[in-house]
């Protein structure tokens, strides 16, 4: 059985003094389910210290494919392995759209995050205009092919998140989201854990979280407001 996951994408949100009381509160509130938080880089020694010793785990929103040297800018896998961090998000739709990321670029951060002991948590996903023309198999097997061509996903996590549903308020349907969902399990196999991403609230993730192969989410913008992501974390468990 696969256990569920919940993951915050902080995105660039926060200050010291916001997370401080966020990370207090999922402290004190996660219960029962796997959680994690993806924050911004300056504030990962901060999520660091905080969640040291409690079930929370923490990672990094992006990482560079190259082990080291001149990249102006840059955090390796070294790095964050060197802070203590579990996850790291990899080919997040906003990381492919606005910096030009690469289905190639996406596969070497891939395996780099993975050669440095760290889990990737790697987005998929097709744009609107894709879906009505009838291609989001083809895209999502596009993305996540460049990937399994070169690494297995072993304890990797996949998360399926349709670019129109990102920030947008409107969400995947649940069968909208098993029917992809199903598709990329045939890939990945049943141990995969495959999360959805894409505008889930306190209202919509349980019946979401009900498709059997939905393993959990990736929350953008409900994931920086503490009772909305505790209650996401609620529904999560509730599913087992
Ligand atoms: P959202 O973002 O929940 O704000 O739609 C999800 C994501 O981009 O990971």
């Amino acid at each position: 059985m696969r256990a569920r996951l919940v993951a915050g994408n902080w995105k660039m949100h926060g200050s010291l003094a916001t997370n401080r009381a966020l990370l207090e509160a999922l402290v004190a509130g996660v219960r029962g389910v796997e959680c994690a938080v993806c924050v911004p880089f300056p504030y990962l020694a901060q999520a660091a210290e905080r969640l040291r010793g409690t079930a929370i785990a923490w990672g990094a929103q992006n990482v560079s494919e190259f082990a080291q040297g001149a990249y102006t800018g840059e955090v390796s896998t070294a790095m964050l392995a060197d802070l203590g961090c579990r996850y790291v998000l990899v080919g997040h739709s906003e990381r492919r759209q606005l910096y030009g990321e690469t289905d190639a670029q996406a596969a070497a951060k891939f395996a780099a995050a993975q050669g440095a002991g760290l889990r990737p948590i790697f987005c998929v996903g097709e744009t609107l205009a894709e879906r009505d023309a009838g291609r989001t198999e083809e895209v999502v097997a596009r993305q996540l092919d460049a990937v399994l061509a070169h690494s297995k996903f072993g304890d990797a996590v996949l998360a399926y998140e349709p670019v129109w549903a990102i920030g947008t308020g409107r969400t995947a349907t649940p069968q909208q989201a098993q029917e992809v969902h199903g598709f990329l399990r045939m890939r990945v196999g049943a141990a995969t854990r495959i999360l959805y991403g894409g505008s889930v609230k306190a209202q919509n993730a349980a019946a979401i979280f009900a498709m059997p192969d939905v393993d959990g989410g990736l929350i953008g913008g409900a994931s920086l407001v503490a009772q909305d992501f505790l209650a996401i974390c609620a529904a999560a468990q509730a599913k087992g």
